[in-house]
């Protein structure tokens, strides 16, 4: 009997050697260690032995299982391995691969040139004041010396919002420009509500108002309806035209370079007198004359001028004391000629080609 279960023992081991995959193992299992197993057999013919026999039998018996079992993990412990170790090596990875971008987004054209502005006028101590898209015909025309009516508004063509017969001559509006900031932010600093004697001694102002304006254009590649302006305006006491060019040239210098030089023309604007617009000489040719200037030598940057005295006055501040100046330029046309840009309507067209190239 102690011979058979050596004998049934060493058959067991012979074969789990041969064993090379995971089914075979479970057969080897089922046959070896199963049920219907020759050492299940031995333990189900316990009974049939002497009482002598029985331990003796018995503790070999469970030996044989015991070192069947502890053969029976390791082999599948081995096989587990083997498994890992061939996925390991079929499935390879290329660690040092370069991984693929994930796409960042990043800030519209527009917003950039924006930013750098606020950045320029900061460091020269303006302020940014922010001031409605939907205005009154007295906060975009009127208070600015455009009457009612008058030819100057056809620069201007506007989008109503409400022409409704009761508010008469003064209809609601998207703005048309950032000036009618001017009006509120005077009259926020100074106290004036529009009526009555003007405020004595006002606090002098230095802001910057950007933002988005509308006008009922055709669209072209050089006019959009919907554009942005940062307008500039500083009112105190002993402001001249000196104080405006220089604070523009140094502007444009900032922005351009400082080799660039800049030229203002007289012009007209009903809330600026004098009224200048400034130019600064084309960066792509040098001032020789290509077709960016228009062989002109020379390109238009912003609108500007003295605030005029009915302008201040609306505003709350003396024009017998005060006097200040005020400008006004376009981020799209900067941006359009910093990058050579050829067609305004690419900034709200959203495209992708367009805008990841910034
Ligand atoms: N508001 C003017 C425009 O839109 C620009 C401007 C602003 C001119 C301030 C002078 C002073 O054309």
């Amino acid at each position: 009997m102690l011979d058979q279960l050596e004998t049934l023992k060493t058959t067991a081991l012979t074969t789990l050697a041969s064993v090379a995959g995971e089914s075979s193992l479970d057969s080897w299992r089922v046959a070896h260690l199963g049920k219907k197993s020759a050492i299940q057999s031995v333990f189900d013919g316990m009974k049939n032995l002497t009482k002598e026999e029985r331990p003796v039998i018995g503790k070999a018996a469970n030996e044989v299982r015991r070192a069947l079992q502890v053969a029976f993990d390791e082999k599948a412990a081995a096989l587990k391995e083997a498994a890992l170790q061939r996925a390991l090596q079929g499935e390879r990875l290329d660690v040092t691969l370069p991984g693929r971008p994930l796409a960042v987004g990043r800030l519209h054209p527009v917003t950039q040139t924006m930013r750098r502005i606020y950045a320029i006028f900061a460091e020269m101590g303006f302020q940014v004041y922010r001031s409605r898209e939907v205005e009154t015909d007295e906060y975009n025309f009127q208070l600015l010396n455009f009457p009612p009516h008058h030819p100057a508004r056809e620069m201007q063509d506007s989008f109503y919002v409400q022409t409704d017969s009761d508010r008469g001559d003064n209809p609601i509006l998207l703005r048309t420009h950032t000036s009618p900031g001017q009006i509120r932010s005077m009259r926020e600093t100074s106290g004036y509500a529009g009526n009555g004697p003007l405020p004595a001694n006002p606090p002098p102002v230095r802001i910057i108002l950007p933002g988005m304006c509308y006008r009922f254009e055709q669209i072209t590649t050089r006019a959009n309806f919907q554009f942005t302006q940062v307008e500039g305006l500083a009112v105190g006491k002993g402001i001249t035209f000196g104080d405006l060019k220089g604070t523009l040239s140094d502007f444009a210098r900032r922005v351009f370079g400082q080799q660039v030089r800049t030229r203002f023309r007289a012009s007209h604007f009903p809330f600026t007198e004098p009224s200048a617009e400034m130019d600064i000489e084309c960066f792509v040719c040098g001032g020789a004359g290509c077709a960016v200037c228009k062989r002109t030598g020379w390109l238009e940057i912003l609108g500007s001028g003295m605030v005029h005295p009915v302008v201040l006055q609306n505003g709350g501040y003396d024009p017998i004391i005060y006097s200040g100046f005020a400008f006004g330029m376009g981020p799209e046309r900067i941006t359009m000629l910093r990058h050579k840009i050829e067609d305004i309507r690419y900034f709200w067209a959203n495209d992708f080609r367009f805008l990841e190239q910034f």
